[in-house]
């Protein structure tokens, strides 16, 4: 294990260095459970789920209800206050909420403590902590889409008021006083509904009453303690230990929580980061079930177990439920630590139907230990309607600079700039295409980032002016832990400045981490994201220049010697608020701090920045990739990556990946081999392995592994502008770039939970990469009667349901859907850089009615230009033997100057797969008034006809017609 527990003696440090230096070096077999928290150790977690248990017995009445003289209705918005009664006297607590209703169609609704709002509240511990409920985790996450409805209406009667709203007033929340529920509507059916089984609840603040105990005189008689009445169980209230340290929780119990039902949902999807399947399971045991909550608390979880609701680096807490053709979702906008309990309940509509037509209701229950209730509602009705309305409040994800969604080379460590330009001489001489090799911690010099090791790294610029050759980029590695080490510059300044995390007593924080003794940079503190910028600028950052890319690592944050391997939730942060109040936004504001440096890198140039975070929360999508951190050389990791990465894709964030190869261990051939495979279709592909394992860069596999290897990488390169095409599409509307079934058919049941193969972008292409040990061949399920073709030599494959499909070692499965047209790049190189001005080859692929649609999106891959129309956007058609290219783009100011610049640009080849055997004779096409040559190549056996059309000469920026 590579974190220990460190007294901060010369000789405790030494151990520590040791044992985590031989821990690198031991192949541990799972993730050290016992250091992280089960439900039943975190104080909130099991006294919500004891609240839920008590709520479910007969008799139980909800002690939250909306004062309603207490409620105004003005613009959108319901606002009062929420009386929660506290004893049996009926005395009561204020909680103000509001429910906001926006103009696109979500509703929010928020509550918050009276009491603690006021800051009229004690500390205890003598703290310095904010009184208030944290209220700036929006500040961090919502970048749009507040605009509050113009057109919502309500009526109110004695006991409820009813609010219509959404563009046609298809959407109605029914509001019930006593006890406080939410019902939200559509069309008239219920789809959402909060405090349904009445499990909300705002822990109001309290003082502790100290029990004295009664002092004992020598001699005194056993006296029986005197009767109290049954309370609450207090057990867990205050200073909470786990793992010998102490939490001192200064505010006492503060949690929130609530059900949120959705009746007539047997599907929710959602809420990463976990290791397990795409449609979330059962959690409070049954067979099959997990006995847990999904925990969402960023952590260094090392070496993760499979099909698990621990927590694991990021967490988003969007959740998305799916039925039969209608889809909706909920944004619990908390950033403490949070638990979900989901069950699910069937319901049979007739006992005799023999389950045909039952319906099964989804119940969650969502707690997190501090902060405010805030959770947005979406109504679909379908699944990208639910993800573009979460995206408008989050943001979309980034337009990544392109170079980023080709292949990434990394490994723990290349040990020099000569071993790192050895790697790219040898990429290059193998034909293995990369655009990225990366370095990580060990190329700092002592572990001081912003530095390089003298010895091992003298010429950092001779290697980036290397690797611009071939138009590569460098990746390196900042950590936010800054060494403690007298005389390093950036930590003298980082303590003088104030820019560090403090601890409880208000004084900076020290704690365990790559470097040994550390602080942490505090990135929710605005003077300190202005100097972190200030120290990426290349005259501060020496040895860089403009092809090098930053890696954020060890943002949850982790601390080795910290509980749970993070910070002490009682640190405190800007503007004295409680480590435990945020925990889970702060990887995304230091990703973010380090997005905004590279942006300010050069004055006047402004470049897409490619910063990779392992840390996440909703909103980090709008700054950079995410992987999923330390996974193992296995086939249980490599089949869990596709989950994992598409869950992420339909929670706002698709830039993301696993470590190709797995990150521990020694992968076998036929493992990294299928894993490459797999690879190739993650947006975000980046070869990735511990500093104990064996070197696997691609040509040194041996064959014919490196050859198959190759194949997979280049088929990623060949697809690279349909990636960016749907890379483009997920930054302008949230669509994800791995589409799971239910997305693309959201009325078929039977693809409802498959999570092992997918759509990429709109492209019309299906990929299963294959997964298991030994396998050579995989069922691939067809959701519709549309005719599919082999990707690679057209056989065909139709009918609706399991198909399967041969793949031996050196295949991927991979079929096209009829009806589409795909960009494509067919010349090899050596990075996609170096592709820009290849011409393009586009697929026709025919649908049954002999038609296919498709779109393409270039721009220059690196600035911002594309803002003022500096791209090409192109929709294509086939229809009745024609195929044309029309503009989808919308003129900017730099239109005109940027399709100048891609004149040259054409397409050298249409493939047309299906081709109709009428054309066996033609020899031709009409190109506008010229022509081109036709090679049809007819059907063999169960392959489709295909035709070529060669040197259409035609420019993949302008309109243009070919007839066949
Ligand atoms: C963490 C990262 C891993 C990296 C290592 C050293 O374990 O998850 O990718 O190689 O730290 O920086």
């Amino acid at each position: 294990m590579r974190r220990s527990l460190a007294p901060p003696s010369r000789w405790a440090s030494l151990l520590v260095l040791v044992s985590a230096f031989c821990c690198l070096f031991l192949s541990t077999a799972a993730v050290k459970h016992e250091n992280f928290k089960t439900c039943d150790q975190a104080g909130f977690c099991k006294r919500n789920r004891a609240y839920a248990d008590a709520a479910g017995v007969s008799g139980w009445e909800a002690p939250f209800r909306i004062a309603a003289e207490s409620l105004t209705w003005k613009d959108g918005l319901l606002q009062g206050t929420i009386l929660k009664t506290i004893n049996k006297n009926g005395e009561t607590v204020r909680l103000p909420v509001t429910i906001t209703f926006l103009q696109s169609g979500s509703a929010r609704v928020t509550i918050d403590e009276e009491r603690r709002q006021k800051g009229e509240i004690e500390l205890r511990h003598n703290s310095i902590a904010r009184k208030e409920r944290y209220n700036e985790a929006e500040s961090w996450t919502i970048v749009g889409g507040l605009d509050v409805s113009k057109t919502a209406t309500e009526s109110r009667e004695a006991t409820r008021s009813t609010v219509t709203y959404g563009s046609e007033g298809q959407f109605q929340a029914v509001i019930t006083f006593a006890p406080f529920s939410v019902d939200f509507k559509r069309d008239g059916a219920t789809q959402i509904k909060l405090n349904d089984r009445g499990l909300l609840n705002v822990e109001h603040w309290r003082p502790k009453i100290e029990k004295v105990e009664p002092e004992k005189k020598e001699g005194d008689e056993e006296t029986p303690a005197p009767e109290v009445e049954a309370g609450e169980d207090e057990s867990t209230w205050w200073d909470e230990p786990f793992g010998g340290q102490t939490d001192s929780k200064p505010k006492g119990p503060e949690s929130v929580s609530l059900d949120i039902t959705f009746p007539g949902y047997e599907h929710v999807y959602g809420i990463p980061e976990h290791a397990g399947p795409l449609s979330l399971k059962q959690t409070r045991g049954g067979d099959g079930n997990h006995n847990d909550p999904y925990r969402l608390y960023n952590a260094d979880v090392f070496e993760y177990i499979m099909d698990s609701p621990m927590t694991l680096y990021g967490s988003i807490p969007f959740m998305q439920a799916h039925k039969k053709d209608s889809t909706v979702g909920v944004f619990w906008l908390n950033a403490a630590e949070t638990w979900i309990d989901i069950t699910k309940q069937k319901e049979a509509h007739n006992p005799l139907s023999l389950g045909i037509g039952s319906k099964t209701d989804t119940h969650t229950h969502w707690f997190s230990e501090s902060g405010m209730i805030d959770v947005f509602v979406f109504l679909g009705p379908t699944p990208s309607d639910v993800t573009k309305a979460y995206g408008e409040l989050t943001g979309y994800t980034q337009l990544p600079p392109e170079f980023s969604i080709a292949y990434h080379q990394c490994r723990w460590n290349y040990n020099s700039d000569e071993d790192v330009k050895d790697v790219d001489r040898k990429m290059s001489k193998h034909q293995i295409p990369y655009d990225v090799i990366w370095l990580d911690i060990e190329y700092t010099d002592d572990k001081q980032y912003f530095t390089w090791d003298p010895l091992t790294f003298p010429d950092p610029i001779g290697m980036l002016k290397q690797l611009d050759e071939s138009d590569r980029k460098l990746v390196a590695i900042i950590d936010p832990h800054i060494k403690n080490k007298a005389g390093y510059p950036v930590v003298e300044e980082l303590k003088q400045k104030n820019f560090g995390v403090n601890n409880k007593d208000g004084n900076l924080y020290e704690g365990w981490c790559w470097p040994g003794s550390s602080h942490w940079i505090d990135c929710f503190n605005p003077a300190a994201i202005k100097w972190w910028i200030g120290l990426f600028k290349y005259s501060a950052f020496k040895g860089t220049m403009a092809n090098l890319f930053i890696w954020n690592d060890m943002n949850e944050p982790s601390v080795f010697n910290g509980p749970e391997t993070t910070m002490p939730k009682d640190n405190l942060h800007h503007g004295n608020w409680e480590h435990r109040d945020l925990h889970n936004i702060n990887g995304l504001t230091f990703h973010n701090a380090t997005y905004q440096a590279m942006l300010e890198r050069e004055k006047g140039v402004l470049r897409r920045p490619f910063v990779l975070t392992r840390s996440f929360y909703a909103g980090s999508q709008r700054v950079g990739a995410m992987w999923t951190g330390d996974n193992q050389a296995s086939w249980d990791h490599l089949a869990a990556g596709f989950p994992m990465i598409i869950n992420n894709g339909i929670a706002g964030y698709p830039f993301a990946g696993a470590d190709v190869g797995g990150f521990f261990g020694n992968p076998e051939k036929d493992l990294l081999t299928r894993w490459y495979q797999a690879g190739a279709f993650y947006p975000f592909f980046r070869g990735h392995a511990h500093i104990d394992t064996r070197r696997r860069e691609p040509y040194l596999v041996g064959d014919p592994y490196t050859g198959i290897i190759t194949r997979a990488l280049r088929l990623r390169y060949s697809l690279m502008p349909a990636w960016y095409t749907a890379f483009h599409e997920a930054s302008v509307n949230g669509t994800p770039i791995l589409r799971p079934h239910y997305f693309m058919y959201p009325g078929d049941e039977a693809g409802f939970a498959v999570d092992d193969q997918f759509f990429v972008g709109s492209t019309g292409l299906l990929a299963k990469p294959v997964v298991k040990e030994g396998a050579d061949s995989v069922v691939i399920y067809i959701a519709d009667e549309e005719q599919y073709y082999d990707y690679f030599d057209f056989k065909k494959y139709s009918g609706k349901g399991s198909q399967t499909i041969s793949a031996p070692l050196e295949k991927i499965p991979l079929l096209m859907q009829g009806g589409h047209i795909i960009p494509r790049k067919d010349r090899p190189r050596r990075s996609s850089g170096l592709m820009k001005w290849d011409p393009y080859t586009l697929v026709v692929v025919l649908s049954k009615e002999s038609t296919a649609q498709g779109e393409i999106y270039v721009d220059d891959g690196d600035s911002f230009d594309y803002e003022a129309g500096a791209y090409i956007k192109r929709a294509f058609d086939f229809k009745d033997g024609v195929l044309s290219s029309a503009n989808l783009g919308t003129k900017g100011k730099m239109t005109d100057k940027y399709i100048k610049s891609m004149k040259a640009v054409g397409v050298e080849r249409i493939i047309v797969v299906g081709a109709p055997k009428s054309w066996e004779t033609k020899k031709t096409v009409k190109v506008g008034k010229g022509e081109a040559q036709l090679e049809f190549h007819a059907e063999e056996g169960n392959k489709a006809a295909w035709a070529v059309v060669k040197n259409p000469a035609i420019n993949i920026a302008e309109d243009w017609k070919i007839e066949f």
